[in-house]
Order: C-alpha cells, then sequence, then structure tokens
C-alpha cells in the first residue's frame, strides 16, 4: 500500500514524514476543544472598525488573544473598550501599516507582551482614487499598492519568525471579490488585490514545511465606512442586492467567523485558498 502511494506522490521528505503526526494531534485536540482558538494569539490590522473590528471580535470569542491597531489611538482605545466588554482578552495600539516602524512596533509589541504569535490578519486597504484606470496617476497608484500589497508582504515577512516558532502559525490577507472581477471605478484597487491572491498562493507554497497556513478572504459588498459610497443611494444598493443570491448587503460579521475557522484547526488542512464571503454574487466557477 505504502508503496503504492509512494509510486503516486513520489518521494516523500523529511518534513513530510513529520506533518502527519503533527496533524492528528492538532485534529484531536480541535474534537475536544469548544473555543477553537484557545491559547492562540492574534494579531488584526485594521481592526477599529468594519470587517477588521468584526474579525477581531470573532477571534476573541473564539478563544483568542488579540492584538487589535490602526491609525489613530481613540479609535484603538474604543475598540479595546467594546472587546473588553465582550470578556475578550485584548490590547490595543496603533499601527499605520504603511510605516515600517509601526508594523514592527506592533509584531514586537504583540510577542513581548503575550509571549507569542499563532495569527496574523492583514486587513488594511486604502482606495483614495474613484474613476478609469487610466486616470489614475503614478502617486495614487504607489500608494493603492504601498498599503493594499507591499504592507501585508512586509508584515507576513516580520511575523514569520514568530509564526514558525507557533508550529501552527496562520495567515490570513483580506483582499476582495474585485479580485477576481474588477469593480467599476476602481481598476487599481482591484488589481492591488488580485496581487493579494498571487502572494497568498506565492507564500502557502514556501510555509506550508513550517505548518504556516496562508489563505485569503474575498468580501463581497460589507456595509461599512469603506464602501459607503456604494450603499448610500438606496437606487444602487437595490441593484447590488439584486444580482445576488442572498437578498441583502453582507454585514462585517459575516466575515469574522470565515477568518476564525481558517485560523483554526478545523482548516488544519486548507492553505492556499481563497474564500468569497459575497452573498453569492458571480466571481469564478
Ligand atoms: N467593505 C467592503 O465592502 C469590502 C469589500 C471587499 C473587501 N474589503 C476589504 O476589507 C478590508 C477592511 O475594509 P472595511 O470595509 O472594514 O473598512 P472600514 O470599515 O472603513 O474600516 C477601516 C479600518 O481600517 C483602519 N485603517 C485605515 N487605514 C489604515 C492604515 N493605513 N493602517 C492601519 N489601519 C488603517 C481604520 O481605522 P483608523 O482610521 O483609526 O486608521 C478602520 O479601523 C479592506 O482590506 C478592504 O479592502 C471591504
Amino acid at each position: 500500500m505504502l508503496s503504492a502511494l509512494r509510486s503516486v506522490f513520489g518521494r516523500t521528505s523529511s518534513i513530510a514524514g513529520q506533518l502527519p503526526a503533527m496533524s492528528v494531534r492538532k485534529i484531536q485536540a480541535a474534537g475536544k476543544s469548544s473555543s477553537r482558538l484557545d491559547g492562540r494569539v492574534a494579531i488584526v490590522t485594521a481592526s477599529t472598525e468594519g470587517i477588521g473590528f468584526a474579525i477581531a471580535r470573532k477571534l476573541g470569542l473564539d478563544g483568542a488573544t488579540v492584538m487589535v491597531s490602526s491609525r489613530k489611538q481613540q479609535n484603538v482605545d474604543k475598540a479595546v473598550e467594546k472587546l473588553k466588554e465582550d470578556n475578550i482578552n485584548v490590547a490595543g495600539m496603533v499601527c499605520h501599516v504603511g510605516k515600517e516602524e509601526d508594523r514592527k512596533q506592533l509584531i514586537q509589541e504583540t510577542v513581548d507582551k503575550f509571549g507569542k504569535l499563532d495569527i496574523l490578519v492583514s486587513n488594511a486597504a486604502v482606495n483614495p482614487i474613484f474613476g478609469p484606470i487610466m486616470e489614475a496617476t503614478e502617486k495614487a497608484w504607489d500608494k493603492i499598492f504601498d498599503v493594499n500589497v507591499k504592507a501585508s508582504f512586509l508584515l507576513a515577512k516580520e511575523a514569520y519568525p514568530h509564526l514558525k516558532n507557533s508550529h501552527n502559525g496562520s495567515i490570513v490577507f483580506v483582499s476582495s471579490v474585485g479580485g477576481f472581477v474588477p469593480l467599476s471605478g476602481l481598476g487599481a484597487y482591484s488589481v492591488s488585490k488580485t496581487a493579494l491572491f498571487g502572494l497568498t498562493r506565492a507564500l502557502s507554497v514556501e510555509l506550508g514545511v513550517e505548518n504556516i497556513r496562508v489563505n485569503c478572504l474575498a468580501p463581497g459588498i460589507i456595509k461599512t465606512h469603506f464602501s459607503s459610497a456604494i450603499w448610500t443611494s438606496e437606487a444602487a444598493t437595490e441593484r447590488i442586492v439584486d444580482t445576488l443570491s442572498i437578498k441583502r448587503l453582507g454585514q462585517p460579521e459575516d466575515c469574522g467567523g470565515t477568518v476564525s475557522f481558517l485560523c483554526s484547526d478545523d482548516a488544519s488542512y486548507i492553505t492556499g485558498e481563497i474564500i468569497l464571503v459575497t452573498g453569492g454574487m458571480q466571481a469564478r466557477l
């Protein structure tokens, strides 16, 4: 039997030899625990409102200790206060993901405070322009790619040694349905979100041997401040909802559970995947 499997899958590496035992332990542990992220430490960027906040809250409710962050101290303070009301073990700090010093401090302070890092959710994004892609200036293009793509990679790179030590690390990049189907007026932003699919796939291939899984969330239209230009008009909302299978816009909470699942042992054999949370928008086969 073993030789038949070897002939199908080729040679086994020493790492591959270690993984099944690790996975079996994780699967057994998952069966026993009701809080699937008990004992894990998570960072979520841009997490003082919207999708990031809902993700931080769900990770916390599922047992993780969470570090929230965004650019403004007062937003961080408010988010920490709200999450504490839910008895979540949480801390917060300022981190503008476009700033190297902030990124380094976010990772270091989390590890200093909580002793380790198991989960990185890279959620921050900007879109400074709306209109035809050919009208995008170089400055706007650079800003979109610096924050949405480069900062996501550099955060993952900064977190990597700690995720490696975790032996059960997980990275989730928050992309967008626009990465598959470019959103009208949001061409450059959509291209940056497609790049995150590539980053997810490339990192998942390299980091699997360290037992770090890398996945991607691609939300549809979720009712947040970021998407308010789309849903403040009732007519536009109706037009969008008409195209959906689930006849409502998404809420940030619709994203939290998916990310918690992806970071948990329930998803122990899932890596390099892009999960759409769109209420059924037509995005791919
Ligand atoms: N909403 C949607 O329909 C939708 C759809 C697809 C994908 N997405 C993606 O989901 C993610 C979150 O969007 P959202 O809709 O939840 O946005 P949101 O509700 O507007 O929340 C934005 C959050 O990001 C923080 N933030 C903004 N710029 C930041 C920066 N440079 N560094 C760190 N934090 C920053 C804000 O706090 P401060 O102001 O304090 O910094 C706030 O906490 C983005 O990646 C977006 O592309 C959203």
